[in-house]
C-alpha cells in the first residue's frame, strides 16, 4: 500500500472484531518499527508493554475503569495492545547503556569517537535537566515519535489502531510496577481489525485545509 493511501485509510478505530487476530509475522513488523524509531541523541527513552492474551489485555484494561471505561472495549476486544512507557530520566546509567550498545553495534572507530558522542549526549541531556528543566517532557516527546511511526506502519500493513490517552496512567503504572523501573506509562495503543459496526469507519476524515497547515517558501 502506498503511504498516502495508508495515511488516508488510517482512522481511530472505535470497535474491534474480537475474532480477528493480527498474524505474528505481521505484528512483529510493527514492533520493529517501534524499536527502530529515531530519538534525540539516540536516547531511546521508551519501553513497550505488549499484550496479546485475554489476561494481558485485562491487566492493561485496569487503566480503563471509571471515567475511562469508554476505552475499555477497545483494549479488551483488540487483537494486540501496547502500553507506551517513557523513562523519567536519562541518567548516567542510561547514557552508559546507550554508549555501550552503540559500541557493540559498531558505531565507534576510535575511543575518541566514543568519548565525543558521550560528551555531546550529556550536553543535551544536561540542557534539559538544568536549563529547560523539562527532562520528562523531552523524553516523552521521543516516545510519541515512536507512536506516530508505529501507527503509520500498522496502517501500511492494513492493521487498524486506536491511540488512547484516555487511560488512568497511575493505575497502569501501579499494575506493572513501572516507577521502580524508572518508567511511567503515557498512553495505550490498540491494534487489530475493526468490527463491521464501527461507526467511525464510515465517517469522513476531517483535517484543516492545506493552506492553513503548510507555509511554502
Ligand atoms: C495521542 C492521542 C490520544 C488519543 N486518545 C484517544 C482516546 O483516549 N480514545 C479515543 O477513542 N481516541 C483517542 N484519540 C483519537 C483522536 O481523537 C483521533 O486521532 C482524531 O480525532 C483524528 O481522527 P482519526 O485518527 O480518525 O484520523 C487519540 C489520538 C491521539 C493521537
Amino acid at each position: 500500500m502506498d503511504i498516502v493511501t495508508a495515511a488516508k485509510n488510517r482512522y481511530t478505530t472505535k470497535a474491534y472484531n474480537p475474532d480477528r487476530k493480527i498474524p505474528d509475522d505481521v505484528f512483529r513488523q510493527v514492533l520493529s518499527v517501534l524499536q527502530l524509531s529515531p530519538s534525540s541523541v539516540n536516547s531511546q527513552p521508551w519501553h513497550f508493554i505488549v499484550a496479546s492474551t485475554a489476561e494481558g489485555k485485562a491487566r492493561v484494561a485496569k487503566g480503563a475503569q471509571g471515567g475511562y471505561s469508554f476505552n475499555a472495549p477497545k483494549i479488551t476486544q483488540a487483537s494486540h495492545v501496547i502500553v507506551f512507557c517513557a523513562r523519567v530520566d536519562a541518567d548516567a546509567g542510561h547514557q552508559e547503556l546507550l554508549l555501550s550498545q552503540e559500541q557493540r553495534d559498531g558505531r565507534y572507530r576510535t575511543d575518541d569517537d566514543k568519548a565525543a558522542q558521550a560528551k555531546a549526549r550529556k550536553f543535551f541531556v544536561d540542557q534539559h535537566r538544568f536549563q529547560g528543566k523539562d527532562m520528562s517532557h523531552w523524553l516523552e516527546k521521543q516516545v510519541y515519535l515512536a507512536l506516530g511511526a508505529g501507527m503509520l506502519a500498522a496502517a501500511t500493513l492494513g492493521i487498524d489502531t486506536t491511540p488512547m490517552e484516555g487511560v488512568d496512567t497511575k493505575a497502569i503504572d501501579e499494575e506493572f510496577g513501572l516507577h521502580a523501573k524508572g518508567l511511567t506509562s503515557l498512553m495505550v495503543l490498540s491494534l487489530g481489525y475493526h468490527a463491521d459496526d464501527d461507526f467511525n469507519a464510515k465517517l469522513p476524515k476531517s483535517r484543516l485545509p492545506e493552506e492553513q497547515v503548510f507555509t511554502f517558501l
